[in-house]
């Protein structure tokens, strides 16, 4: 399983740094929340950033776009670096012509839904798509709490997959809430990748935080 620190609750301050202490930690992903003050209450950074710490690490960028209508400035992410482009289910009405424009550009797509829409509503795109990201907590904030029955929704993708292999390929991520207690659970529902901001960047070690994740 793979673990990819957001860097939501890092300090912005020394972002470059709070990158590298985590790469050096074990992370396997690097997680970023772009949030547009509208599709979510809050606001964090955009492509600007991302352009500055592409240089500063290898690691994959996972990026989570919590913004409406994703499409007008996709490109913008893919020119900046991004290897991963996860857009939500109920920011857009192009999701098929997304899910193309990233396919051509050779890199990652990715579909994420809030914790009220049913799983059932993008069965039809998971063909199509190389992740799915669910989330464990309402989007918008780091540090609130798990929300337990989420894990229905992956275990319905686990066995989804499991009994299509052939034309199911995604991989199964979990956003929101992730700590030491719950990562078991989390580990045998049959999430592939779990993201973790604040239960990492509240820790003095990181590499300690990461490893009690990977276990
Ligand atoms: C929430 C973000 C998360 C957030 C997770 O909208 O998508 O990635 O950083 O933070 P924690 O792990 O603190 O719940
Ligand atoms: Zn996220």
């Amino acid at each position: 399983m793979k673990v990819a620190p957001s860097i939501l609750s890092a300090d912005f301050s020394r972002l470059g740094e709070e990158i590298n202490a985590i790469e050096n930690g074990g992370a396997d992903w690097l997680h970023l929340d772009v949030m547009d003050g509208n599709f979510v209450p809050n606001l964090t950074f955009g492509p600007p950033v991302i352009k500055c710490l592409r240089p500063n690490t290898s690691l994959f960028f996972d990026v989570h776009l919590m913004i409406s209508t994703p499409e007008t400035l996709l490109q913008d992410f893919l020119d900046v670096g991004a290897d991963l482009i996860t857009i939500h289910y109920e920011a857009t009405q192009k999701i098929d012509e997304i899910i193309e424009i990233i396919k051509k550009s050779g890199k990652k797509i990715g579909i994420s839904i809030k914790p009220n829409t049913p799983i059932g509503t993008i069965k039809n795109l998971l063909d199509k798509i190389d992740l799915i990201l669910v989330m464990s907590v309402e989007p918008g904030w780091g540090g609130q709490k798990f929300m337990p029955e989420m894990l229905e929704k992956v275990k319905k993708l686990k066995a989804w997959r499991d009994n299509n292999p052939e034309n199911y390929h995604y991989l199964i991520e979990i956003d929101g809430g992730i700590n030491n207690e719950n990562i078991l659970e989390v580990k045998k529902a049959g999430v592939d990748v779990v993201v973790a901001g604040s239960y990492i960047f509240k820790r003095s070690n990181y590499k300690a935080a990461i490893s009690s994740l990977h276990q």
